[in-house]
């Protein structure tokens, strides 16, 4: 006898195959999902961006990491060549044109993000899914000038998009039920944990991210230390303190999502100026030849110690 489907559960039996994957974008996000996409789902994956130089560093990352793999000994030398080998990357949106699933992952902006998929929208099939990685737009309104926003889907990675274990898949209120079973059984066969959230400015994870980056920015902002700040944090137990991951998921985007969840609700979260300054300074902390953070740039501090958020 068939278990019972849990009430809000999508019926996996509606879930459309996916045989093709095509990526929107081919910056840091877009490149570790292209290589996850590959990796567990054995088929072909396109990335695009607005110039070759950008599809071409992307195309390089992917290759970058299934070499880590591969000396690692997680993967043999015939499933590195595989994997180089089904992935491709183009200028052109018409070699999306047998893509059953893309998703996109390009900058934060509402409206470049609804122009790349009416673009994509031209070339693929109306049965194709169109996935966002949005962090905190409206899913909604980016699927709302499409011929067929049923097969628009929110879903969200976290960085580093190997480990994190969860993707927020978005439901819109247009979101058909083919597409939401297709996202629950893609998720799985990427073997990440699926919640469905609503589509809520920052959904579940970055309206809480939100908070702790946006008090810490303030905090900052107000005169203690960045140092303090991050120290002070430490006895939550969390695997990065602040400026960590503010550094991770990038300052540019992380004030993105600070403003984005400012504009939604300004009386609930916090807008740093001081993070503008920052992203637009490039960098907060100093990191050795292999990675490994060894401070923060003096530059940084300089900045950010100009005291309150004017
Ligand atoms: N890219 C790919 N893989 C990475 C990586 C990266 N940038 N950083 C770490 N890893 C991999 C390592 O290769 C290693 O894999 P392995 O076991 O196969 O060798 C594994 O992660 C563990 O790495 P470490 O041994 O260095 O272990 P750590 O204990 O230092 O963990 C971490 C690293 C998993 C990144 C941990 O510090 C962590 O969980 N940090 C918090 C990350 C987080 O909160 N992410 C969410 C950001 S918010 C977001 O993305 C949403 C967006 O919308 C804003």
């Amino acid at each position: 006898k068939r278990a019972k489907r849990p009430a809000g559960a999508p019926d996996k039996a509606v879930a459309k195959r996916v045989t093709k994957v095509g990526v929107l974008g081919a910056g840091y996000m877009a490149s570790q999902l292209a290589l996850l996409f590959v990796r567990r789902l054995q088929v072909p994956v396109v990335i695009t961006d607005i110039d070759q130089e950008r599809v071409d560093k992307g195309v390089g990352y992917i290759s970058a990491e299934v070499d880590k793999l591969l000396d690692k000994g997680r993967i043999s030398p015939d499933e590195a060549n595989r994997l180089n080998a089904l992935v491709t990357g183009t200028t052109d949106k018409a070699d999306f044109a047998d893509c059953d699933w893309v998703i996109e992952a390009v900058f934060e902006e509402l409206e470049i993000k609804q122009q790349v998929f009416a673009e994509v929208e031209q070339f693929v099939s109306p049965e194709a899914v169109l996935a966002t990685n949005t962090s905190s737009l409206s899913v909604e309104q980016i699927g709302a000038k499409l011929a067929h926003p049923e097969r628009v889907v929110g879903f969200h990675f976290f960085t580093p998009v190997a480990v994190m274990p969860l993707i927020e898949v978005v439901k819109t209120p247009a979101t058909d039920d083919a597409t939401l079973s297709t996202a629950m059984v893609t998720a799985a066969k990427l073997k990440k944990t699926a919640v469905i959230t609503a589509d809520t400015p920052g959904f579940v994870v970055n309206r809480l991210l939100a908070v702790l980056l946006g008090e810490a920015m303030r905090a900052v902002d107000d005169g203690t230390s960045f140092a303090t700040v991050d120290e002070g944090m430490a006895p939550l137990g969390l695997p990065m303190a602040p400026s960590q991951l503010l550094d991770l998921v990038g300052l540019r985007v992380g004030a993105h999502v600070l403003d984005t969840h400012h504009a939604a609700f300004p009386d609930r979260f916090y807008r740093s100026e001081n993070l503008h300054r920052l992203a637009d300074y490039g960098k907060l902390l100093e990191k050795d030849d292999k990675g490994k953070v060894t401070g923060f740039d003096k530059g940084a501090l300089k900045i950010v110690s100009g005291g309150k958020n004017p």
